[in-house]
């Protein structure tokens, strides 16, 4: 059973995922300026920076969207606002994040996009909704998608993905 704070999606493909990535990025447009953290957790390989490429393709961008791994920080300008994606995975100490700059970028109101959250907990900004993707066995294509509002916006987003 679905409450207001956890939705969950079978997303039984790339398209289907690609779908997903359309409505999301219709649901946190309101949000996008004021500034979102979007935790975005799953294994290796699941299709964290797939999603974040086909949320960036459903607000128009049209350059390459690569994996922010050795970055670990991409940051991309667009009319709705600014959308910073974090790769954490190579994070060594919390000290790094604090470089990194994570508090600028979330003062200036940017939705961040947090690959690998797990790496930077206690140093990192709550989430406003925490996404979980999941692997599917013996569906190499089909992922599950669980996503967790955890703050009042997130909670709207939530409720706008299931009016659609
Ligand atoms: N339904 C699906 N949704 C998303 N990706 C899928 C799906 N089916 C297959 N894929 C493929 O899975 C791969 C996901 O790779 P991606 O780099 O996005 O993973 P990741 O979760 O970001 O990994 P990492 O933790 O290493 O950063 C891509 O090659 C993508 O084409
Ligand atoms: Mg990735």
């Amino acid at each position: 059973m679905q409450t207001s704070q956890v939705l969950e999606r079978q997303l039984s493909s790339e398209a289907a995922t690609t779908d997903f990535a359309v409505q999301f990025a219709q649901a946190i447009t309101p949000f996008v300026a004021q500034g979102l953290m979007v935790y975005l957790s799953g294994e290796l390989g699941v299709g964290k920076t797939f999603l974040t490429r086909q949320l960036l393709r459903a607000f128009g961008y049209k350059g390459v969207v690569k994996s922010p791994t050795y970055g670990l920080v991409e940051v991309y300008g667009l009319p709705i606002g600014n959308i910073c994606h974090f790769d954490l995975y190579r994070l060594n100490t919390s000290e790094e994040l604090e470089d990194l700059g994570f508090r600028d970028y979330c003062g200036m109101g940017c939705c961040c996009l947090v690959e690998w959250p797990s790496r930077g907990l206690g140093a990192l900004p709550a989430a406003d909704l925490a996404l979980i993707l999941r692997s599917v066995t013996e569906k190499p294509t089909a992922r599950t998608v669980t996503l967790t509002a955890a703050s009042m916006v997130g909670e709207r987003v939530l409720l706008q993905l299931k009016n659609k």
